[in-house]
């Protein structure tokens, strides 16, 4: 791994566009049509969004903040199941919310990124099977229908589905939803392209595999295995039109063909395969679990060295990173962590990928999923008050954007030493630790 007081000073291409990445389910509030909700109600969540960071009620604030942090860009989602709470029904009322702060963040010149679909959709719509269904593919069509002409004219980037690669397919259910999401994606990517100019991608889940012992041949070829059905897959599908499955015949869909305008790349770690672990029981993202980040993401999964080899399999079209970012407490890491990253990217770059922006994730702390402790945010929120305080990275990445690049000097400013992992993350074993300490 590259040492940060040692990086180089690192400038970006001119006109590279630099902003932060945020999700509707994961800082809205009060979702309470989604099936996220449903689900967290039903049980099994560690936490419930509840509030989150009550950003419907607070995203006046937040599109101010968005600016005042010198963010050139932002990346968020709509909330289907807020537009289209029962089937059919349209509530005009949440429309013409989003697109009061689709205004907002356009009056005051922020370049915005609209996901479709990151995650969350309505609860009927989940009832009715959702992606494991092809036929529900007209709901999405009639959503988009309604959608996608209020808001293209403040739209300048588009992401269909959010990491919709993102499962490593080994039951037939989730190949056939996998294989659904392409045809989802290519029937949104058209939609859209016929009311807006703007480039539409989808956000891949670009997670880098390696084998645990790279001289075991299991570990060899799971870890192949899993790269190509993640990703592999997708970029052979809209490069050729071609659709492999696991279980059923290959599909010739040529709407799929060509149905990016650039890669949206989402990339936080590695991860490394041991094929003697059932696919269930791998350690993974184990940092997401703690308050701090733990000894397993310092020294196994933070690799920068993986952004730059993933990145060299992207070189037919430009590249836009709209999600990387880490979990810490001790936001002295996310400095460190962001360091390392672009200087990863700008070696990409000088190896001929064209990697055109980078989005953090996340602009502020939010809710991870299942719990409140992963706080990935530029910005700290107080899950009480909703206060919002920038922490020091936010100021680092701030000067970061005004310097299209990372100096030594801004290194050493933010940074006096490297920071080292507390006794109980470098040995603590994460199973046996207790959520709350
Ligand atoms: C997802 C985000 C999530 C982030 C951090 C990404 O895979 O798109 O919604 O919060 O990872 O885990």
């Amino acid at each position: 791994m590259y040492d940060v007081f040692s990086l180089p000073e690192i400038k970006f291409p001119d006109g590279f566009l630099w902003g932060a990445a945020t999700a509707g389910h994961q800082i809205e509030g009060d979702n309470v049509h989604s099936q996220c909700w449903a689900g967290e109600l039903a049980g099994g969540f560690r936490e419930t969004s509840g509030k989150a960071c009550n950003h419907y009620e607070m995203y006046r604030d937040d599109v101010a903040l968005i600016r005042e942090l010198g963010h050139q860009a932002y990346r968020m989602s709509i909330e289907w199941c807020r537009i289209e709470p029962t089937e059919g029904c349209f509530d005009e009322k949440a429309m013409e919310h989003y697109l009061d702060e689709l205004r907002l963040l356009k009056q005051q010149g922020t370049y915005v990124l609209v996901t479709l679909h990151h995650g969350s959709h309505p609860q009927w719509f989940d009832e009715r099977g959702a992606f494991q269904r092809i036929e529900n593919l007209g709901c999405f069509e009639r959503y988009l229908e309604y959608l996608a002409p209020k808001i293209a004219p403040y739209v300048d980037n588009w992401h269909t589905l959010n990491e919709p690669n993102g499962a490593w397919p080994i039951s037939r259910e989730m190949d056939t939803a996998r294989t659904n999401k392409i045809k989802f994606h290519a029937r949104a990517y058209r939609l859209v392209k016929s009311y807006s100019d703007a480039p539409v991608s989808y956000s891949h889940c670009f997670m880098q595999y390696m084998p645990k012992r790279h001289y075991n041949a299991y570990d060899n070829l799971i870890t192949n295995v899993k790269d190509f059905l993640q990703h592999e897959t997708w970029f052979h599908a809209i490069r050729t039109g071609e659709l492999l499955s696991l279980y059923g015949n290959a599909e010739s869909v040529p709407e799929v063909k060509g149905s990016v305008d650039y890669w949206g790349v989402n990339a936080y770690t590695r991860h490394m395969v041991d094929a003697r672990i059932a696919p269930g029981d791998a350690p993974r993202f184990k940092h997401k679990e703690l308050k701090m980040i733990a000894k397993d993401f310092y020294l196994e999964e933070m690799y920068p060295e993986g952004m730059t080899a993933n990145l060299e399999r992207l070189t037919d079209k430009p590249v836009y990173i709209t999600e990387n970012g880490c979990a810490c407490d001790d936001d002295r890491f996310r400095i460190v962590y962001i360091a390392l990253y672009l200087s990863a990217i700008r070696e990409a770059i000088d190896l001929g990928v064209d990697v055109r922006g980078y989005f953090y994730w996340s602009f502020m702390d939010n809710y991870e999923w299942s719990s409140f402790l992963p706080r990935f945010g530029l910005v700290h929120v107080d899950f009480e008050t909703f206060e919002r305080t920038p922490k020091p990275s936010a100021y680092f990445y701030r000067d970061v954007i005004a310097q299209n690049g990372v100096t030594p000097e801004l290194i050493s400013r933010y940074l006096s030493e490297l920071p080292t992992l507390s006794r109980r993350d470098r040995g603590a074993s994460p199973a046996k630790m207790k959520v709350s300490e």
